[in-house]
């Protein structure tokens, strides 16, 4: 992990809230793995004082981060321009694992709720360079906040989407989605679930993986403070006791969390 000055080469927005910002980090870049992320000190006054966590959601020339503006770090953020330099701390945490060898031939299904989509793009490339088969599930609440859904399909040749008022897709939250494909899908892989989004749809999608006995992945997006470990902020129960987030997470094993 390093602490880094990076250059912002662009932070452009990208939807009603949502902002993607570029950077030249290619320190980053070179070692990252899918799931990790960087804390970004938002702010070059105290206010806030505190870094942010974003996870990586492109490795292009730098890393790519994929935001929304929902309080005063990320609103400081939105305003930052292309030229400036952010102090970047990272890459920090441990990320999804990918497929490993077995028997059956594996299939990955990525499901990702709102901002959620935000790691799940990265993971999705890697998956298509490891020639995993891969489905894409994506949830948001109405069609405008529908996100990456270009990005996975350049990733993943089945990606389906839901959203809660039906004005795209499926009807229904992407747990209901989830089932269907389910349904659908022959069983004859092995099939990892990836899952990142509002605890609520990570709980769901974990009772539906638990059920049927597939290996289910979440990346927690727990509110944290120094992403190294030190502040004890950001404890997990497991059932192996408890967990930091940011330095044992902040993807765990669904099995393994108590919810
Ligand atoms: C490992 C990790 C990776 C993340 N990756 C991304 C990402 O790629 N893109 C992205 O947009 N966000 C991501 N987040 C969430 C992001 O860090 C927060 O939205 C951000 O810190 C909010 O800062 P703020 O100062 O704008 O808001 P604050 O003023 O700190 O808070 C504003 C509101 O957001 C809520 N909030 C703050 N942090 C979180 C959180 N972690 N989860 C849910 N609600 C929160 C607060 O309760 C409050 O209601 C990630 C979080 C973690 C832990
Ligand atoms: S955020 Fe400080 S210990 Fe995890």
């Amino acid at each position: 992990m390093k602490d880094i000055k990076a250059k912002i080469y662009s932070n452009n927005k990208v939807g009603p809230a949502y902002y993607k910002m570029h950077l030249d980090a290619s320190y980053i870049a070179r070692i990252v793995k899918p799931g990790q992320f960087v804390e970004i000190r938002c702010s070059d006054s105290s206010e806030p004082l505190l870094r942010r966590p974003f996870s990586i959601h492109k490795v292009k020339r730098g890393i790519e981060i994929l935001y929304e503006v929902v309080g005063k770090g990320t609103e400081v953020l939105s305003k930052k321009k292309d030229g400036e330099f952010v102090d970047v701390l990272g890459p920090l945490g441990n990320g999804f694992i990918l497929p490993g060898t077995s028997n059956l031939e594996p299939r990955a299904i990525i499901i990702a709720g709102g901002i959620g989509a935000a790691p799940l793009v990265y993971l999705a490339e890697e998956l298509k360079k490891n020639k995993i088969k891969t489905i894409v599930l994506i949830g948001a609440k109405t069609r405008s906040l529908i996100l990456c859904e270009k990005d996975f399909k350049k990733a993943a040749p089945e990606v389906y989407v839901s959203t809660d008022d039906g004005t795209y897709g499926c009807k229904g939250f992407v747990s209901k989605l989830f089932h269907k494909i389910l349904k659908t899908t022959e069983s004859k892989f092995e099939t990892i679930v990836y899952v990142c989004g509002p605890h609520g749809m990570l709980r769901c999608i974990a009772d539906i993986c638990l059920e049927r006995n597939f290996e289910c992945q979440v990346s927690l997006e727990e509110k944290m403070a120094c992403g190294i470990g030190a502040c004890l902020g950001c404890v997990v129960k497991t059932k192996s006791g408890s967990k930091l987030a940011c330095k044992d997470g902040p993807v765990f094993n669904a099995s393994e969390l108590i919810w």
